[in-house]
């Protein structure tokens, strides 16, 4: 790990409006029965296919794998819909995971349950600040977090996913490049001290993972002392530090059901839990403490854009039809090449992780 010291880029960021999470009628017993045989038909009727990530509700992502889609992180969410047949792509998740789908699948229709659900790491770049930030530092290669609209990634060298940050900007390091990372600077700052990069940040974070608390987490830690803690790296860094698997929710998910503890400490959205309980039977799954512990939480480790997403809005849309995502053609030309460029990092990555060497440079 390196000390390097952090410069952040000086700008007013605008205010970030955080939705209440939204409720939706409860689905039981035979009306959840006929809600999901309904989804299934028009799925095929549409020659669909549902890819929904893991903070979706855990309804969502079982129908998603029952219907030969599948619940992933961004990363494989993106790779996904560019292998997967159908001619119609349905993207539960939130916007920049449907924008991506479509930047990348330019001839296949992209539906999302709801097209207002934003993050606020995507809401806190907005481009045209972006853009001048870029333009002050012309020698830094611009790294951008997938979070973020088709226009801020039009303006990137590359765009990254919690799952292959640390190994793209490593790449970069060792060519001596200068980083401008952006938005969020939990994760840019956990890549640097990580890397040893020299980077630029821009002063984004996620008001989901922003509300872990790092006091309250020693204390939880003390009481569950056989605990592993599970950290996405959009946390802080003194929560970051008090992890024993820090990764993107693919990741974490792999340790919950690979490590011995019987007791885990998340730290990331709890819509995770369902595939942890999946692929970890029998262990015990305890939320980290947020600000929401003894006040009050915005989103108290529930993303109110991913619940956006739920059965209802899913069947709505395939009936609608509304909610297409539209990506201006010369605007998606631009911002699928440092999207590509992370694919084929992370394509040239998995092979070398299979031969043993490192990943040359991607076209
Ligand atoms: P992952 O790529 O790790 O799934 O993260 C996406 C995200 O939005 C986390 O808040
Ligand atoms: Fe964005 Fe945070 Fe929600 Fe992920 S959890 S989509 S980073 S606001």
């Amino acid at each position: 790990m390196s000390t390097t010291s952090q410069h952040h880029a000086s700008v007013t960021l605008p205010p970030i409006h955080v939705p209440p999470h939204p409720k939706w009628p409860p689905l039981e017993g035979e009306r959840l029965v006929a809600m999901k045989e309904r989804i299934k038909s028009l799925l095929r009727q549409q020659d669909a296919v549902l890819v929904a990530h893991y903070y979706t509700d855990g309804l969502l992502q079982d129908l998603a794998e029952e219907t030969g889609g599948c619940v992933a992180d961004s990363l494989e969410m993106a790779r996904f819909g560019t292998t997967h047949p159908a001619s119609t792509l349905v993207v539960a998740g939130v916007r920049f995971m449907g924008e991506t789908a479509k930047i990348l699948n330019n001839e296949k229709r992209v539906l999302m349950p709801d097209l207002n659900a934003s993050c606020s790491l995507d809401d806190g770049c907005p481009h045209e600040l972006f853009a001048d930030f870029c333009d002050q530092h012309p020698d830094h290669t611009v790294v951008v977090y997938a979070n973020t609209s088709a226009e801020v990634k039009a303006r990137a060298d590359w765009v990254v996913t919690s799952g292959i940050a640390l190994a793209i900007v490593q790449h970069l390091a060792s060519q001596g490049k200068k980083i401008l990372w952006a938005p969020d600077r939990h994760l840019g700052a956990y890549v640097q001290k990580m890397s040893g990069a020299d980077m630029l940040f821009w002063p984004g974070s996620c008001v989901v993972h922003e509300e872990f608390r790092a006091v309250a987490l020693e204390r939880l830690r003390r009481l569950h002392p056989g605990a592993a803690v599970l950290v996405h790296p959009e946390s802080a860094d003194a929560v970051i530090a008090q992890a024993d698997v820090v990764g993107s929710t693919t990741v974490l998910i792999k340790a919950a059901a690979s490590l011995p503890n019987r007791e885990f400490i998340v730290a990331t959205d709890k819509g995770i839990f369902n595939k942890m309980r999946q692929v970890a039977p029998g262990k015990v799954f305890l939320e980290a403490p947020t600000v929401g512990e003894g006040a009050t939480c915005q989103s108290c480790a529930n993303c109110p854009w991913m619940g956006m997403n739920s059965l209802h809005s899913l069947a709505r849309v395939l009936e609608v039809g509304d909610n297409e995502v539209h990506v201006d053609a010369d605007l998606a030309k631009r911002a699928q090449v440092p999207i590509r460029r992370m694919l084929d990092f992370a394509a040239a990555l998995k092979r070398s992780a299979t031969a043993g060497a490192c990943p040359s440079e991607p076209a």
